[in-house]
């Protein structure tokens, strides 16, 4: 343990940028979105969310959406003119269909169904309820890019998909919105963002690369060229629209998905992407299953899982052990969004306090995800052991 201690690993949240990714193979994908024949491209999902609610008409009605949110999907259907409504959400990411029909009312104007990292919710189901109601069901794919439920693609039920890219993929940024189905809306073509923004993201995504492949060295190179980058954006005044940020801001909304970004997305190879990300979560599921109860004990056919979903007792406690020995875990969702009454959903709350996210994306090899695997086991004994002192 002493020798693990001494060594600093580097487990980004997100897949890092390789430098043959820029030079794009364009071959075409069978995975949603790049399959779907209407789909518009966005800098992020919010600004398809936000569209979503405009193009059905959806303002001043409401829509029904889980419980169990990021709050940014439900600040941009609010900010759009629709009133966000909740049904509740089961302790382990399981939809109360039962709930989302006893709430749909007079005003319900849509279904919103979220596909919880990469695990389908009950899209079937909820799409026999929209259509018993004659209402649209939006589904959002925004943790769930290249998961399916089976043979079904994620995305492809809703009346609506929406997808983020830049989550799975090492990309500057990137959402879609696809309509499935034979109505046709027309559209803008959303203008590209500044390209300075979209260089100032693949720089960084790079850099992290360096980092992942280069070691110490590495790690050296990327934080010189980081200091020196923060500088020149400030001098240079650059405008740089930072992703995977907590709310809405309707300045952004009409942002688009510059060429440059579906290059990077068609040099991947996204077969081996679900692969490589079911390999790593099979791993820690076997070697974690003892030390903290799975959310799901299994992986079921088709799905990609964006990152392992791991129960804790003291969040603060287990991220701050984790960030100190370089596993860029994430304290996933801890806020419920104002508009929701926290205390209508306790099993929401509780998941709201304990679910950490461990990275296991395709960058992470065999030899990485065994020393993950080491450092959560101690990270969750160790805290443990605390509380139980302190107990
Ligand atoms: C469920 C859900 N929908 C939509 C979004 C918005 O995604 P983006 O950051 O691409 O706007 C998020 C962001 O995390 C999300 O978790």
């Amino acid at each position: 343990m002493e020798a693990l201690n001494s060594t600093r690993l580097f487990v980004p949240a997100l897949p890092t940028l390789w430098p043959g990714m820029l030079l794009g193979r364009g071959e075409p994908s069978g995975f949603m979105p790049f399959s779907a024949p209407n789909v518009r491209w966005f800098y992020f999902a919010r600004n398809a969310v936000w569209l979503t609610v405009k193009m059905l008409g959806l303002d001043k009605g409401e829509v029904l959406m889980p419980a169990y949110h990021h709050g940014v999907e439900v600040e941009a259907v609010a900010d759009a003119g629709a009133t966000p409504r909740f049904y509740r959400v089961g302790s382990r990411w399981d939809v109360d269909v039962e709930d989302v029909e006893r709430r749909i009312g007079p005003n319900t104007k849509a279904l919103y169904l979220t596909h919880y990292a990469g695990f389908p919710g009950p899209a079937e189901e909820m799409r026999r309820i929209a259509d018993k109601h004659g209402l649209p069901l939006i589904e959002d794919c925004a943790l769930s890019l290249l998961s399916a439920d089976g043979s079904v693609p994620l995305g492809t039920t809703g009346d609506i998909g929406i997808f983020c890219l830049y989550k799975t993929l090492p990309l500057p940024h990137g959402g879609a919105l696809v309509v499935n189905g034979p109505r046709q809306y027309s559209l803008p073509e959303p203008p590209t963002p500044p390209i300075t923004s979209t260089l100032s993201h693949t720089l960084s995504a790079l850099l992290q690369n360096l980092e992942l492949r280069g070691g110490r060295f590495g790690r050296g190179v990327r934080s010189f060229i980081r200091s020196l980058g923060k500088g020149a954006v400030k001098a240079a005044d650059i405008q740089r629209v930072a992703t995977g940020t907590q709310h809405f801001d309707r300045r952004h909304v009409d942002l688009g998905m510059s060429p440059f970004a579906r290059r990077i997305a068609q040099a991947q190879d996204l077969e081996a992407i679900v692969e490589r990300r079911r390999r790593n979560y099979f791993f820690l599921l076997g070697r974690l299953r003892d030390v903290s109860p799975p959310l799901f004990n299994q992986l079921p056919a088709g799905v990609s899982p964006l990152f392992y979903p791991l129960v804790v007792e003291d969040k603060a406690e287990v991220l701050a052990r984790l960030h100190a020995r370089g596993i860029e875990a994430i304290d996933f969702w801890r806020h419920m969004h104002p508009a929701c009454d926290a205390s209508a959903f306790p099993e929401v709350m509780q998941l709201r306090r304990s679910i950490v996210e461990i990275p296991c994306h395709q960058d992470l090899s065999p030899e990485v995800m065994a020393e993950v695997a080491l450092v959560v086991r101690g990270a969750l004994t160790q805290d443990r052991r605390t509380r139980k002192h302190a107990g």
